[in-house]
């Protein structure tokens, strides 16, 4: 039995409150999250005061609703673990000042962890709703986010290396920028995929940075820069009437460029497990295109369920109570850090 049965974890990094309770085993037995979306939307992206404001305001509350719903005392919980890396540095210290907090008060164990790990482990988590497939290490990931694009070889718990990254925007970033320039609101990524509905894929001529090229590296500001090109030229009018076509061409690139990265992961590893996280991962396209790749090449695919792709404690909270359970703790005087460590990752670098 392992001596720390379930966690408290808290995940406040960009602009998503969220709490969860999660045991050693993955199973997620409440999580519970506030979406800032409408107060950032009018500024057409991110703003970091007044994420950090919306935090103060709606962490203590979820604290006390997770552990509600989780139908768990105060007692049953052997620890906080909460993001401290990377992300906002005023979002974060809401968060850790929460957690530095309750595990003093509750005499618990205390644990800061890299948001990225919980990305990566997010294809564990299991509720009452959702089994995963079985997941073997080691495996590739894909992490495809608003402010992060990478892929990864994971060899097991807290043993990741980076294989690559984009060189320039995420591609969920790509996506939100791109939906500005079409009068969308921001987060714009998954409006974006629902107006490509039925558009047709080649419409419109749009780069594929990078893609040919034999490493690891991804790039996305090409393609900005072109459908910036291509958008600013049309009049309101035939912008509406191409909405389809815009969202599909621009979708397919994205697509393209990071199941072109994924399948060269897997060639050069060799590995038979894929994993693709992130919010960009609910996207219809990706999901639909990797299920078919993963098919055709017989790998192991697993794309969690939305809820555990997008930003939430859930998955900072397994990777807490995994390396809870190994004896790692954090001192009370932990801070915030917008990047992640130099131990974090076995070897940084495009290849
Ligand atoms: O993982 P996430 O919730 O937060 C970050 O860590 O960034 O990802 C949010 C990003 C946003 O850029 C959003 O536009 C994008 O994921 N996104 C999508 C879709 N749903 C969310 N992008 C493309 N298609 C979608 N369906
Ligand atoms: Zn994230």
């Amino acid at each position: 039995m392992p001596s720390i049965e379930r966690v408290l974890a808290i995940e406040t990094s960009c602009d998503d409150t969220s709490v969860a309770v999660v045991d050693h085993t993955g199973q997620v037995e409440a999580v519970v999250s506030a979406n800032q979306d409408l107060a950032h939307a009018p500024f057409g992206g991110v703003v970091p005061e007044i994420a950090s404001r919306n935090h103060t305001l709606t962490l203590l509350p979820l604290v006390e609703e997770a552990l509600k719903k989780s139908q768990r005392e105060w007692t049953q919980i052997g620890g906080v673990v909460v993001t401290n890396r990377p992300g906002l540095v005023g979002s974060l210290i809401v968060g850790l000042v929460t957690a530095k907090s309750i595990a003093q008060v509750r005499e618990l164990p205390f644990l800061g962890i890299n948001h990225l790990e919980g990305h990566l482990l997010a294809p564990f988590l299991k509720d009452s709703q959702y089994t995963p497939p079985p997941m073997e290490f080691p495996f590739v990931a894909l992490t495809v986010s608003g402010g992060h694009t990478s892929l990864y070889r994971v060899s097991d718990f807290g043993a990741y290396e980076v294989l690559g990254s984009t060189l320039d925007d995420a591609a969920g970033e790509a996506f939100d920028k791109f939906g500005k320039m079409l009068g969308l609101k921001f987060p714009a990524g998954a409006q974006v995929d629902q107006l490509a509905t039925g558009g047709k894929i080649d419409a419109f001529p749009l780069p594929r940075g990078m893609i040919k090229e034999e490493n690891f590296l991804m790039s996305f500001s090409g393609l900005k820069a072109s459908a910036q090109r291509l958008v600013e030229k049309m009049s309101e009018e035939e912008k509406q009437k191409r909405m389809a076509d815009l969202c599909a061409s621009f979708r397919e690139a994205v697509v393209d460029v990071l199941l072109a990265k994924l399948d060269r992961a897997v060639t050069v590893t060799g590995l038979k497990h894929v994993v693709i996280t992130g919010g960009v991962s609910a996207n219809y396209r990706l999901r639909e295109r990797g299920q078919i790749w993963s098919q055709q090449k017989k790998l192991q695919l697993a794309i969690p369920p939305l809820r555990y792709c997008t930003d939430n404690a859930a998955m900072i909270g397994l990777a807490g109570i995994k390396r809870l359970n190994k004896g790692e703790r954090s001192p009370l005087t932990l801070g915030p850090s917008p990047h992640s460590w130099a131990e974090d990752f076995l070897s940084v670098g495009g290849r």
